[in-house]
């Protein structure tokens, strides 16, 4: 049983708590902390949490907290991992770790420092989908992974503190990209070193100083690519979308706008729909369990179930360190045009690994570039000798 602080009373503390006292219900918030008395007070009586408060630390330091939920806006979750270290509190934290590398780099080392069980909520590459997935990569079915893309896109987040740079630390790169690094960073293989970064982003739409639609590539060490599309400015509701391909196979995920449920409503008795929907008439494409669906369940019951074994989480603060090192490397390619390094100071992965030949062996003399059935019944192969690079083809019996 995991007795919890959870700090934060608004959008993503709500999902969280659904999710945790949901489904294992062992499992209990007992302190709220929340900026206002009345936010504070209506999470209890939501969640019947039997103490609230609006002073950060008292809420972890309360005695019956074993664990530390961290739910508020990017700039606070530094100050209250600091907390958690002070006073030997698993900590787990929702996305993004840190505004920035340094500050992901901080909370790190002072986790580990004091010895504390720490955990990065990284809800989407929980997902039944993505779980199911990977396992397909790991398993090999998709050969050697050559490129992992994932597509992040909404009309725009839904608190004023994010659309402030100061407080949110970025737009849609840090907000949204963040998810994208980690989903294709998993395909590809978190102990793969991603070594350089290319992006654009712009401002297209909104009145802000962050960037409001962005589009980027990561370079792995191993050759592979992963590439990220994110928006503050679509519209259509949240576009979830992962693409693998692989020298033998691909995989093409929508985990949101089309699931396979699609409902028409005139709008008389019209209902929340799903997050970040922008319409409850007409055709619509609801989400059967968002609580499932965006991994939240999945996520919670590893970090809960690696807490009593003593084990790390899929995902540490670890991992967010190093997405948050890959997103500073976009923010600085989208200034300088040029591919950018990824600068890591702690790295765990391997090292130096090379990229994996491309050849296919024909024969002794050849390689395979490629077997072809055509549509007039004759079976060819194209293959390229070995030692004069030329390539011809051959009609096969
Ligand atoms: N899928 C996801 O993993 C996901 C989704 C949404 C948000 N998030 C993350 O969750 C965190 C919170 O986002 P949210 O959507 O819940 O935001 P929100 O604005 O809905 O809620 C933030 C909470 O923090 C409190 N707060 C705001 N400013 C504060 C301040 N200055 N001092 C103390 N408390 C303050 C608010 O009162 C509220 O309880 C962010 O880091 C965000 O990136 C993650």
């Amino acid at each position: 049983m995991q007795r919890i602080a959870m700090l934060g009373s608004g959008f993503i503390g709500r999902f969280y708590a659904d999710s945790i006292q949901g489904y294992r219900s062992k499992d209990k918030i007992v302190s709220i902390y929340s900026r206002r008395e009345e936010s504070a007070k209506k999470f209890a009586e939501d969640y019947k949490v039997s103490h609230w408060t609006t002073d950060m630390e008292t809420a972890i330091a309360h005695p019956e907290v074993d664990m530390v939920c961290i739910s508020l806006p990017n700039n606070l979750h530094e100050a209250a991992v600091m907390l958690c270290c002070k006073h030997k509190k698993a900590v787990i934290t929702t996305k993004p770790l840190g505004r920035n590398g340094e500050e992901a780099k901080r909370m790190l080392e002072a986790v580990e420092k004091a010895g504390i069980f720490n955990g990065y909520l990284e809800d989407l590459v929980y997902t039944p989908k993505f779980i199911k997935a990977l396992e397909s990569v790991k398993n090999g079915a998709l050969g050697r992974i050559l490129w992992a893309k994932s597509r992040e896109t909404h009309p725009g987040p839904h608190s004023d503190w994010f659309w402030d740079i100061e407080q949110a630390g970025g737009g849609c790169i840090l907000d949204l990209g963040c998810h994208c690094v980690e989903i294709t960073r998993s395909y590809i293989g978190k102990d793969i070193k991603p070594v350089e970064v290319m992006c654009w982003a712009d401002t297209q739409v909104k009145p802000i100083d962050a960037e409001d639609h962005a589009i980027g590539l990561v370079k792995y060490e191993n050759g592979a690519i992963g590439q990220f599309e994110v928006s503050w400015t679509f519209r259509g509701g949240l576009d979830l979308r992962d693409e693998v391909m692989g020298s033998e196979g691909t995989i093409w995920i929508n985990s949101f706008l089309r699931t396979g449920f699609d409902m028409f409503t005139t709008g008389k008795g019209a209902d929340y729909v799903a997050e970040k929907a922008e319409s409850n008439t007409g055709w619509l494409f609801p989400v059967g369990d968002e609580l499932n669906e965006l991994g939240y369940n999945h996520m919670f019951m590893d970090m809960f179930d690696a807490m009593e074994a003593g084990t790390a989480p899929k995902e540490s603060f670890y991992d967010g360190y190093v997405v948050n090192c890959i997103l500073d490397a976009a923010y600085r390619s989208a200034k300088s045009k040029l591919w950018e390094p990824v600068k890591l100071d702690i790295w765990r992965g391997r090292e130096g690994v090379s990229k994996d030949s491309h050849l296919t062996e024909y024969d002794a003399d050849h390689y395979l570039v490629k077997e072809e059935v055509t549509h007039y019944g004759a079976k060819k192969v194209i293959i390229k000798n070995k030692v004069t690079g030329k390539i011809s083809e051959k009609t096969l019996e």
